[in-house]
């Protein structure tokens, strides 16, 4: 039986929410609505099974978060093929995002064996001054749509990881790839209440329950910027720990220096990976005066030979937006952009083919006024800027609420560092078009969030810091 047979035969349902294919509108299959006693019932379970999986070795755990990282990487090719049904990004970046999701699990596999403490030098006689690491409890997190598989083992992998047991709630357009993990666990021999999926047609409702239950002490969250600040909000009352990766503004810097060919390389990866449709998209262009007409020749050039299509077909660049609202909102950001004066150098409008599909597009002739300087586009939109020196668009780069990822191009040296540094986020990709790795630390500044995610420093978020003062020796 294929992975996904064996999905119908466990998950499918005759009511509650249903799954569409992005690129045709077609009906995938419908699986469970879970109401909010249910929820709280796999809270509570939850918390049975934390009792018991905090309580083996870092190395049992591991060797079972290994097993489950081999049945992921055993089953790529099916958990692609999903992603791109319920999330519509292109096969080859499907694959590409169940290596990266793995790789998490992978990561934090090893990381289990790892939870170290400190022995803290004793300030007194007679006293030793011990710290552990433990893990949180049951931990809630609230996935998006956009990595559907990533997103979650990025959460899980580290939270299993340290001890801890989730219940996730995935997007409402991207369950089936949830279930998939969910189901792949199992089979990992993750126990029973774990690691567990909730799938709702209410995200509300299910939301409120996973930030105010007592019983979960750390909520984690990828989502927009604005639904972080309520399920912070929500999760105050009961103090819970809060992870929050949220909206971006990514800046793209092309100094009058840089290799030319390895920047237009770079920003075609970096905006239109998931037709724009991922936080650290870069989202602004600033391309120094003196190279500007020259990357703008090589950038149409490049992004006019994009194909765009079902993510499914073979050759297929740039794949459908998630649903109608997002292409409303790209269409809406276009309109008044160009009312405000940008020129459309490519696209600017509905693709042909219809649906959910929009051209991948690039503005020029903008000024910093420009209402898509403050946007998060999330869509196939490249807005270019025109910059003098490296003060101005620093300033241009940092005027933003948000602090996810920037990027810039130069070669020169002394550069690098004062960029690097001055610039306002929480990742800063130099000649480099993507920074995600789960090698490196994940996540943003200001607006764009709290925590990190990936790396040595992932596993702290699920964890308690318990200090002993051992006298009397
Ligand atoms: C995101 O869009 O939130 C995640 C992107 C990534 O991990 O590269």
């Amino acid at each position: 039986m294929t992975l996904y047979d064996s999905l119908i035969a466990e998950y499918r349902t005759d009511t509650g929410l249903s799954v569409e294919n992005p690129a045709n509108g077609d009906h995938l299959f419908t699986v469970k609505n879970y109401s909010v006693a249910e929820v709280e019932n796999a809270i509570e379970n939850a918390d049975i099974a934390f009792k018991k999986w905090s309580t083996l070795t870092g190395k049992a755990r591991a060797a079972i978060l290994r097993t489950w990282y081999d049945l992921i990487i055993e089953n790529q090719h099916a958990l692609a093929a999903l992603i791109t049904a319920e999330c519509g990004k292109p096969l080859t970046e499907a694959n590409g995002e169940v290596l990266y999701g793995a790789s998490f699990v992978e990561w934090f596999a090893e990381e289990a064996k790892r939870l170290y403490g400190d022995i803290v030098p004793h300030h007194a006689d007679g006293k030793r001054i011990m710290v552990l690491k433990q893990p949180i409890g049951v931990i809630s997190a609230i996935t998006p749509w956009n990595f559907p598989v990533a997103m979650i083992t990025r959460k899980v992998a580290p939270a299993l990881a340290a001890g801890c047991s989730a219940v996730i709630k995935p997007a409402e357009a991207t369950p089936l790839s949830a279930l998939a993990l969910e189901k792949l666990a199992i089979k990992a021999g993750i126990p029973e209440g774990v690691f567990k999926i909730v799938t709702t047609t209410d995200p509300v409702e299910i939301g409120k329950v996973l930030t105010t239950h007592p019983t979960v002490r750390k909520i984690s969250f990828t989502g927009s910027t604005a639904v972080g600040k309520l399920l912070m909000a929500q999760s105050a009352d009961t103090v819970k720990k809060v992870s929050m990766e949220l909206g971006g503004n990514a800046p793209f810097i092309v100094f009058e220096d840089a290799d030319i060919e390895a920047a237009v390389a770079g920003a075609l990866i970096s905006k239109y990976r998931n037709a724009g449709q991922t936080c650290v998209c870069a989202n602004r262009f600033y391309v120094h005066e003196n190279i500007y007409d020259n990357f703008i020749e090589k950038f149409t050039a490049a992004v006019a030979d994009f194909t765009v299509g079902d993510g499914a077909d073979e050759g297929t660049v740039v794949g459908p937006l998630i649903n109608e609202a997002a292409i409303n909102k790209v269409e809406e950001l276009v309109e008044n952009a160009v009312a405000d004066g940008a020129t459309v150098a490519l696209g600017g409008k509905r693709h042909t083919i219809g649906g959910n599909f929009y051209e991948p597009t690039l503005l020029t002739n903008i000024d910093h006024t420009n209402s898509i300087t403050q946007a998060e586009i999330f869509g196939p939109v490249a807005p270019i800027f025109k910059f003098k020196t490296e003060d101005d668009v620093i300033c241009m780069a940092n005027d933003t609420p948000y602090g996810l990822a920037a990027y810039f191009y130069t070669k020169d040296m002394g550069r690098m560092f004062r960029v690097m540094e001055a610039l306002e986020y929480g990742m800063v990709g130099v000649n480099e078009g993507v920074v995600s790795t789960e090698v490196a630390p994940f996540g943003g500044v200001k607006e764009s969030g709290i925590g990190r995610e990936g790396s040595r420093y992932g596993i702290d978020e699920y964890t308690e810091i318990k200090y002993s003062l051992i006298g009397g020796i």
